[in-house]
């Protein structure tokens, strides 16, 4: 039987990795990086996500954009790719990522239901508005929420609580949809509903708490928070 939620009045997303293939800037700058283009890609992206936690821990906030091209730094280095130009590219294709083939649908479709939409995420403001312009789907937002409105990275609660304060909208009639594992865990912690979106089969979290549901692709989402009269 297919996981139905109930009292479901906004859907939260994650941006990079959900909405935003993150690849997708490696992958695009193949001709300068050659088969280093998934290392790369997979050392900018880990790279990244520590930085926000160590730059958490450590009460050291800096902005999304700033880790980035800090991460980035670290992983052309660590592959013997110092090239300013190619950095540079490498930047400016983030602001243009690729969104997954079924993300315009599927936020049409809850739209068209009359869920709230919003994007929750590490992202600056820039640079969401960015990637959500380049990939046509920037209007379908109500709210396009960036942690430096808290300056710290998720999971703190603070993030996931600024989604409820701006959206009014109390956690569980929450549904927040995440690629990445622990952030889904962590916004089912806070008290959201949550869906993890497990794009590469990844195995489950060991930190609190279980999503309500694992799925492969955003396109499973209206049909899980959509009630049928
Ligand atoms: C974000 C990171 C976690 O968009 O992907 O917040």
């Amino acid at each position: 039987m297919t996981l139905k939620l109930r009292g479901i009045e906004a859907c939260v997303f994650d941006a990079y990795g959900t909405l935003f293939d993150v690849n997708s800037a490696a992958r695009a700058a193949q001709n300068s990086l050659g088969e280093k283009w998934q290392p790369l890609a997979e050392l900018w992206r880990s790279k990244q996500l520590q930085y926000t936690w160590l730059r958490g821990l450590s009460g050291h906030h800096a902005d999304f954009w700033q880790v980035t091209g800090d991460a980035l730094d670290f992983a052309l280095s660590t592959l013997h790719l110092d090239d300013p130009p190619l950095r540079a590219r490498l930047m400016n294709l983030y602001l243009t990522l690729d969104a997954y083939p079924e993300v315009p649908d599927t936020l049409k479709r809850l739209k068209a239901a009359g869920m709230k939409l919003a994007i929750l995420s590490n992202g600056t403001p820039a640079m969401l508005a960015a990637a959500a312009a380049s990939a046509g789907i920037g209007e379908l937002f109500d709210e396009i929420l960036s942690v430096e409105e808290v300056k710290v990275y998720k999971p703190h609660p603070s993030v996931y609580g600024l989604a409820c304060k701006r959206l009014r909208v109390a956690p569980p009639a929450v549904c927040f949809v995440s690629s990445n594992g622990w952030d889904a865990y962590s916004a089912k912690a806070f008290g959201f509903h949550t869906l993890w979106c497990n794009r590469f089969n990844q195995a489950p979290e060991r930190i609190p708490e279980t999503p309500d549901a694992q799925i492969t692709t955003l396109a499973e989402v209206p049909d899980i928070v959509i009630l049928q009269k």
